[in-house]
């Protein structure tokens, strides 16, 4: 994962929000490479969700339409959705640092046999700084003589012996108590409790409240998708894993809207329709899985007896275990049902073909981009010592940043003014980039750490015979193709 954070800041993926300032936790800035890859990702999932949805399960053609809302939405939309009342983390805090933790996240060091001793708490993946506190005060070995207990499961008694992650005294952290995740502001130049709004903590209530529209605008039959990409901010108590956990995100969101009796249909046919689509971007399928919610884990919204599935990827710091990248809910009718009891607006649906009025169901998944950027640059990076960049990035071709390269092997002999003319016919179509600094195996390296997938090098010969060398990113592979057949040569590679 460092060595994948350092690439991200050293080519220009992802860096720290306000970096100059010594930066913001939780908030991320993306770079000229990371925003294309965003970019990439974010048109590859609105082309298969909106533009060509995949074809149904009986075959039939599916209609997905597009939507852009507001993120400041009037504050009873959370009040109906839920979320001022349910969007809740459990937190502890620590007298002693004044750390934060999420409750549900700390973990602890308990000694099998002597009920003396306290116990050394620790954030879920991270346990070397209690590994450390029980070597230095010589209480016995992490690994045999000690369980590891979630500090949810302990009573009271064994709580008051706990020591902080970061603390040194005993008992320092605080009962747990609620917070709302929500971000929030004030709407208009006076600031008291009725100019009090909200960011949106996900996408998927915009969708919602225009709903009503679109089913009257667009002439749509149930079933039927709305899809929105957008920002989403929720105020994490324990930001972390780099993008992973931020509190500024981006997510890719489809509410599908179907009979109630279809309902388990749709759902079992999005949780695979959705996994194949990671699948087409690159991600492999031994890195991913599909993984039920436990009852304890169900969202407020999740269908009681239907619930979520997560799709997950196998993240370097989640490794051997999951984490996951999009949630497939089924929602039932709770979100229509919530707004059409606080909105007083009618939000049923009438079919004509049953001649029947139902409040549709909906099956929602809801993807995280930012997370999409991360579990791809994960997976494409790819260790490789014999290279002089000693990995290379391994993007689909769809994906990747840059398309392609063009090198002028030297900056004479009428080569620089070939690649030129070659970079500006390719750069009308695909992002494309010319470089003539430096020698051309670190021009490759260059190349290799952007995870372009060609470079196309100008040499002596193609003067002469109207020719240049392509070099395959993956393989390393060289072959001389037509300098006429180079734009054909991408197309067939990249696939448009
Ligand atoms: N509308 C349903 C919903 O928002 P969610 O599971 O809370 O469901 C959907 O979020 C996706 O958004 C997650 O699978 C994850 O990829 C992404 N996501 C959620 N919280 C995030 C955070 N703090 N940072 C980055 N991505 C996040």
């Amino acid at each position: 994962m460092d060595e994948i954070v350092a690439l991200c800041l050293r080519r220009g993926f992802i860096f720290q929000a306000s970096e100059i300032y010594g930066g913001i936790n939780g908030f991320w800035d993306y770079g000229p490479l990371g925003i294309e890859l965003k970019n990439n990702i974010r048109d590859a999932w609105w082309h298969r969700m909106v533009k060509c949805p995949p074809v149904g399960p009986d075959g039939e053609a599916l209609n997905i339409l597009g939507l852009d809302s507001s993120i400041i939405q009037h504050p009873k939309v959370w009040e109906a959705s839920g979320h001022i009342g349910g969007f809740n983390d459990p937190m502890v805090d620590c007298r002693e640092t004044k750390s934060r933790y999420r409750f549900d996240h700390l973990q602890a060091y308990r000694h099998k046999s002597d009920e003396t001793l306290p116990l050394f708490a620790f954030v879920e993946g991270e346990p070397e700084p209690a590994q450390k506190k029980i070597k230095k005060a010589k209480k016995g070995d992490p690994a045999t003589d000690f369980e590891v207990v979630a500090l949810t499961d302990l009573g009271t008694t064994d709580f008051s012996r706990v020591i902080g992650p970061d603390a040194k005294a005993l008992g320092t952290l605080t009962e747990p108590r609620q917070f709302n995740l929500m971000f929030k502001t004030y709407v208009g130049a006076v600031q008291d409790e009725d100019s009090v709004a909200y960011l949106r903590p996900e996408t998927a209530q915009g969708i919602f409240l225009n709903y009503r529209r679109i089913v009257d605008t667009m002439r749509v039959k149930a079933p039927f998708g709305i899809a929105q990409i957008g920002k989403a901010f929720r105020n994490e108590v324990t930001p972390r894993n780099f993008v992973f956990r931020s509190r500024e995100f981006e997510q890719m969101e489809m509410e599908w809207f179907c009979h109630p009796d279809e309902a388990r249909k749709w759902y079992e046919f999005w949780c695979k329709a959705r996994t194949e689509w990671w699948k087409s971007i690159g991600l492999s399928a031994h890195n991913l899985q599909l993984r039920e919610h436990e009852n304890d884990e169900l969202a407020h919204y999740a269908k009681e007896g239907c619930g979520t599935y997560d799709i997950e990827y196998r993240f370097p710091f989640t490794a051997p275990g999951y984490g996951e990248l999009e949630g497939v809910a089924h929602r039932g009718d709770f979100d229509l049902t919530q707004h059409q009891k606080h909105s007083k607006a009618k939000l049923g649906f009438f079919d004509e073909e049953r001649k029947e009025r139902f409040i549709p169901h909906v099956i929602e998944p809801a993807a995280g981009l930012s997370r999409g950027v991360l579990a791809i640059m994960c997976e494409a990076f790819v260790h490789d010592p014999e290279r002089p960049s000693k990995m290379f990035m391994k993007f689909h071709p769809r994906i990747a940043p840059i398309k392609a390269a063009v090198f002028p092997l030297v900056n004479k002999d009428g080569m620089p003014e070939v690649a030129a003319k070659l970079y500006e016919e390719l750069g009308q179509t695909y992002a494309v980039q010319l470089d003539n600094k430096q020698a051309i195996g670190k021009r490759y390296a260059r190349m290799d750490e952007a995870g372009t997938p060609y470079c196309f090098t100008v040499d002596g010969d193609t003067l002469k015979d109207q020719t240049v060398t392509v070099r395959a990113r993956d393989t390393l592979a060289q072959e001389r193709i037509g300098i006429d057949k180079v734009k054909q040569y991408l197309a067939d590679k990249i696939g448009f």
